[in-house]
């Protein structure tokens, strides 16, 4: 699956981004202070771990400028039935954000995962309207001011393989239409106008043959959104990368450049490593994971620093990819920055270095 070459390319480049951190050691800590001088690094977190696990939260202490509830700004998790509203979760990560001088991201306002089953109840466009409004105005105005960035809308386009895909089915859709995507970004820029919406998706990034369809159809969404003058402000790359498949540095290159050229952020929010169709090897597989997350960023950056670098999760302990991507042979998934005992991968390295790169 993989060639000697491929390999040889991966082992090299990492060498090259771990001397280029030797490199700017100095500089990084000349501007050890000022965190601005950083691209910042963030991850998901779980709060339960975070109460309860010294070294979880000392992950997230030395390392992290920025945080995201993983689960706790769910429907299924804020607005579990029609009349409950609970902000238990969220309310905790903003307390340590806070605390701890990190800023914290909203995930996520609009997502067709996720929904808890009343909501399937939701009949007609006047009643889509009043839910989905009235969650994002509930929602944003508890947190207006205090959680800056928000990814308002994720994962709206569908995985359709053969066709350029359209967006993918939800309650919202269904109900209105197109245009839920406009009133999302509407009324949340309505609640609180000094907040960077985002638009997040994944899968725009491989050398295959359906990446290039979700960038079209991502950039006529965008375009659409635009040309409407609807409030969006960033578009967020998961980065959900898939071992096996290679970067394709030239679609890649292409799309951020023109999301750039737009005026709008680019940010990357959930990057790990799936890492399930790997070699068992951990030090080839954690090789090959750091250079593909390599070959992703060094092609973002070429476009121009991303305004953050978000990890979902922080320690192969604590992460979503066994429950979707479980490996055959029984192995661990290694897919985030540390591993299950906090040390630090060459994923890390990469990720580190690219942190310290200037604008
Ligand atoms: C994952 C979470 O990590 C899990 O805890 C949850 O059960 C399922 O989803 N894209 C996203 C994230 O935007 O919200 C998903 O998170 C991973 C894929």
């Amino acid at each position: 699956m993989f060639s000697r070459r491929e390999a040889l390319t991966a082992t090299l480049k990492l060498a090259g981004a771990v001397a280029g951190q030797a490199m700017v050691g100095g500089a990084r800590a000349e501007v050890g202070h000022d965190r601005n001088a950083r691209v910042p690094y963030g991850s998901c977190v779980r709060p339960e771990a975070l109460e309860t696990e010294v070294d979880y939260r000392a992950a997230f202490l030395t390392h992290c400028q920025q945080i995201t509830p993983e689960g706790g700004l769910y429907w299924g998790e804020v607005h579990p039935t029609r009349q409950q509203f609970n902000f238990d979760k969220p309310d905790r990560v903003l307390e340590f954000a806070r605390t701890n001088g990190m800023a914290m991201r909203g995930h996520t306002l609009v997502w067709y995962g996720a929904m808890p089953d009343w909501t399937k109840q939701i009949h007609g466009a006047g009643e889509a309207e009043r839910e989905l409004n009235g969650y994002i105005e509930r929602v944003m105005s508890r947190y207006r001011g205090k959680i800056k960035i928000w990814h308002v809308v994720n994962e709206p386009i569908d995985d359709a393989k053969y066709a350029i895909p359209g967006l993918r089915p939800n309650i919202w859709l269904q109900q209105l239409g197109e245009r839920y995507i406009d009133m999302a970004f509407r009324t949340a820029h309505r609640v609180d106008p000094a907040a960077e919406l985002l638009l997040n998706e994944y899968d725009v990034e491989f050398a295959d043959a359906t990446a290039p369809k979700k960038r079209q159809a991502l950039l006529k969404l965008v375009h659409g959104l635009l040309d409407r003058g609807v409030p969006i402000h960033g578009v967020g790359l998961q980065g959900h990368l898939r071992g096996q498949l290679a970067i394709d540095r030239d679609g890649l290159s292409k799309f951020v450049s023109e999301v750039r050229s737009l005026g709008l952020s680019v940010h990357v929010t959930e990057l790990d490593v799936l890492d399930d169709l790997l070699p068992a090897s951990v030090p080839q597989r954690d090789t090959i994971a750091a250079a593909r997350a390599f070959d992703f960023l060094e092609t973002i950056f070429a476009a121009g620093r991303p305004a953050a670098i978000v990890t979902w999760g922080i320690t192969d302990r604590y992460t979503w990819v066994p429950m979707w991507y479980k490996r055959k042979d029984g192995l661990p998934n290694r897919p985030l920055p540390f591993d299950a005992n906090y040390q630090p991968k060459p994923l890390w390295n990469v990720i580190d270095y690219f942190c310290q790169q200037k604008a």
